[in-house]
């Protein structure tokens, strides 16, 4: 099966999960609070699950991604090439589902909450929320051609709450050293978005021309070097964590069995 008849538009990340690995190592924060949400889960599906990050340790995962290239860079044997629109299992195969920074990715977001619903007795879903504020400095003052993308690609928490009939939602405010490279990650570490290999591993970025990203990047090497960025932003710098509007969604069975 190729990976587009698989389902899903693997194409970004078949092009932009090379190297994945080394930017988007999973932070062990966000980590303890989805172990927490599928604790006593013996079997798991992690759909969209790229190279594995935040898989526990103490359960059997099934990988699910559909993109080669991601399922590539995982570690695990138990992996299908496949989208979340059509999951190749039985009602109720596992005792929980995860998903974990994909969902934005489907192209239809209803059928495969459903199709995660059908497959597994819990739900864990960790996705980011387009109606938070405040949004990062990057977009408001760099780089507003993020905003209408994402606005696009990502669908509001409460409607993926109402969707998987979600009994918690937890915010995660993501801490000043989160070591997973995903787009809001750097937010008090701007000079690293200077670099190229770190902006790759974002979605959102890698899917703007340079024409759009270079001259803003320009803008904001200037701004450090001159000291105008750490003036503006000299609240942030004192911060540890900041919400940006991600959160965790647990829907289902709690780990003692309840609806
Ligand atoms: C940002 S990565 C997240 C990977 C992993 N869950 C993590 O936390 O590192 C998004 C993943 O969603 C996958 N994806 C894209 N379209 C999908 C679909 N229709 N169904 C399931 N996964 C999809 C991509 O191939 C990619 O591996």
């Amino acid at each position: 099966m190729t990976a587009s008849a698989a389902g899903g538009s693997p194409a970004t990340y078949d092009v932009i999960g090379v190297g994945y690995r080394r930017v988007r190592q999973p932070d062990p924060r966000l980590a303890a609070m989805i172990h927490e949400a599928l604790a006593g889960a013996r079997t798991v599906v992690n759909v969209g699950a790229g190279a594995g990050s935040y898989e526990p340790a103490d359960a059997e995962v099934i990988a699910v991604d559909p993109s080669q290239v991601m399922l590539d860079q995982h570690p695990g044997h138990r992996k299908t090439l496949a989208g979340a629109e059509e999951l190749p299992f039985g009602d109720d195969s596992f005792e929980a589902a995860m998903a974990v920074l994909t969902v934005h990715h489907w192209p239809d977001l209803h059928r495969g909450l459903s199709e995660l619903r059908r497959v597994s007795r819990r739900q864990v879903v960790f996705t980011w929320d387009p109606q938070h504020l405040p949004e990062l400095w990057l977009i408001e003052e760099y780089l507003p051609e993020i905003r209408q993308l994402d606005h696009a690609r990502f669908t509001s928490v409460s409607e993926v709450a109402e969707a998987l009939d979600a009994h918690t939602v937890l915010p995660f405010p993501i801490p000043h050293d989160f070591t997973d490279g995903f787009q809001v990650a750097h937010w008090r570490r701007p000079e690293l978005y200077l670099d190229p290999v770190i902006r790759q591993a974002s979605s959102s970025f890698a899917a703007l021309p340079p024409s759009v990203v270079e001259p803003a990047i320009a803008r904001l090497r200037a701004d450090l070097a001159s000291g105008v960025w750490q003036r503006r932003h000299a609240d942030l710098l004192g911060r540890d964590s900041m919400d940006y509007g991600y959160r965790l969604l647990v829907a289902g069975e709690t780990d003692r069995g309840h609806r």
